[in-house]
């Protein structure tokens, strides 16, 4: 039998978004274009307008088993696009962004891997009818005793929970391993939150809207407080993802002796985790969709330097997009022409082997121009509060040209740092110039070691 109720989704979203956090989305107007500077994106209207087209197709699930390609040089946003893409299909629709070279391990095979990322990027929305306790927090008291090993300190031995409804008000007293999932989901009176009756697990709903205040930015949900009694039988959603699943239903093996337990710590979990588990699930996860009560919700998988890949992991791209459960694949590369990994000599566009080229949807993005960059790094200045006077401005978008729109962001934080030990707050074009001796472009790079090679171990 697969568990679900003790199914914890992973899918928040991981923080890799350091460099694209003034990204907010794609930008783009109700028509789906584009407009010129929107949701922090600047300019490449057409790669946005495509990209909007594929999330649209996401929604209306008319795109899973299909594969998106975004092609373009360095720093031209491919990477700020996909993870646009997942702020427009929003915390519902799974997202799980990669690199290609994540996956080569010495303990996971990579196909392997790769395969736990596609379980990572297929949602199951499930719903339940479960026994609930739910309300409006009151009164939230863990009461402590003596602790019964001794020494110093207390013990929480109950926590005492009053939910305000409707309909009523009720006390709980409830054992303190629920008092840790209350504290693990940051509840405080005034919050509206339902607890199952069978698992003990709590929800955080959101705060209730008798604690609203007039501002509107603020990152809280406001919820109305719970209509009925405390006490009551509740449709739950649950989202998670095939992975979830898999990795709640892996069970450890071997008995309770400590031997076994010392195995269990040192093998990683991922091994338990077998093919034939995966098809079991699978078998489940399709009664459920064929009985209605779950329903597939086919989210991304990105893979970033999708040249990193060598040709097993491709072949094995292939046929997974062919399976019934598949998420769509985004996949990003700036190379040009290369040879394939894990080949000796097949050269294909973006080390793509043509099969797979053949069955993608490719979305070119294209260097930017002065007036592009000059507006982007305002843009970054603002996120990351600093502040940067006209004439550096100016002279860092140049560099951007240049060199790349990356390198000239790059120079941003420690321009910033140079303006701080000279005693300033504002960034001026010396800061810059300075950063530019001490931190060369890709370019200079090259330059460097080709003409002064002999100094490098080759
Ligand atoms: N159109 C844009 N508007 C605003 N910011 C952008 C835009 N394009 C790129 N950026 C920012 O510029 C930086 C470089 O872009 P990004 O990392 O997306 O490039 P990339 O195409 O993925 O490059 P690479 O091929 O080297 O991985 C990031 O900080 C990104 O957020
Ligand atoms: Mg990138």
């Amino acid at each position: 039998m697969v568990t679900i109720s003790e199914v914890k989704s992973g899918n928040s979203r991981e923080n890799r978004t350091a460099a694209h956090t003034h990204i907010k989305g794609l930008g783009l107007r109700s028509d789906g274009t584009a407009e010129k500077v929107a949701a922090g994106f600047v300019g490449q209207e057409n790669a946005r307008e495509a990209c909007g087209v594929v999330v649209d197709l996401i929604k209306a699930k008319k795109m899973s088993g299909r594969a998106v390609l975004l092609a373009g040089g360095p720093g031209t946003g491919k990477t700020a696009l996909a993870l646009a893409v997942s702020q427009e299909l929003g915390t519902k629709v799974p997202f799980r962004p990669i690199v290609g070279s994540e996956i080569y391990s010495a303990e996971v095979k990579k196909t392997e891997a790769l395969m736990e990322n596609f379980r990572r990027a297929i949602g199951l929305r499930i719903k339940e009818t479960k026994e609930v306790y739910e309300g409006e927090v009151t009164d939230l008291t863990p009461e402590e005793a003596e602790n019964p090993l001794g020494g110093y300190g207390k013990t929480i031995s109950h926590v005492v929970v009053g939910l305000k409804s409707g309909k009523g008000t009720k006390k709980l007293r409830l054992d303190p391993s629920i008092y840790e999932s209350i504290q693990k989901e940051r509840v405080a009176v005034g919050d509206v939150i339902y607890i199952e009756a069978n698992t003990g697990a709590v929800k955080r709903v959101g705060r209730s809207d008798a604690y609203a205040t007039e501002f509107d930015l603020e990152a809280e949900e406001y919820v109305p407080i719970p209509k009925g009694d405390v006490h009551k039988k509740k449709e739950i959603v649950q989202d998670v993802t095939l992975h979830d699943l898999d990795i709640a239903n892996a069970k450890p093996q071997g008995g309770q002796d400590i031997m076994s337990m010392m195995g269990q710590l040192m093998k990683p979990k991922k091994t338990e985790i077998t093919d034939k588990l995966r098809t079991e699930i699978n078998k489940v996860v399709e009664k459920y969709i064929d009985q209605g009560v779950a329903e597939l919700v086919p989210g991304v998988l990105f893979i970033d330097e999708v040249h990193m890949l060598d040709i097993e992991c491709f072949t094995f791209l292939n046929r997974a997009l062919e399976s019934k459960i598949s998420p769509i694949v985004i996949l990003a590369s700036n190379r040009g022409v290369c040879t394939i990994r894990g080949t000796e000599d097949i050269m294909s566009a973006h080390g793509i082997p043509t099969d797979l080229l053949g069955r993608l949807l490719i979305v070119p993005t294209y260097p930017y121009d002065l007036d592009d960059i000059r507006v982007i790094i305002r843009i970054r200045t603002k996120t990351e509060s600093l502040d940067l006077d006209e004439a550096a401005v100016e002279k860092l978008a140049h560099r951007g040209v240049d060199t790349s729109l990356r390198y000239a962001l790059q120079l941003l934080t420690p321009a910033s740092i140079l303006a701080k030990v000279a005693g300033r707050t504002k960034i001026q074009v010396a800061d810059v110039q300075e950063c530019e001796s001490l931190f060369i472009d890709t370019k200079k790079s090259a330059a460097m070691v080709s003409e002064s090679g002999k100094n490098f171990i080759s």
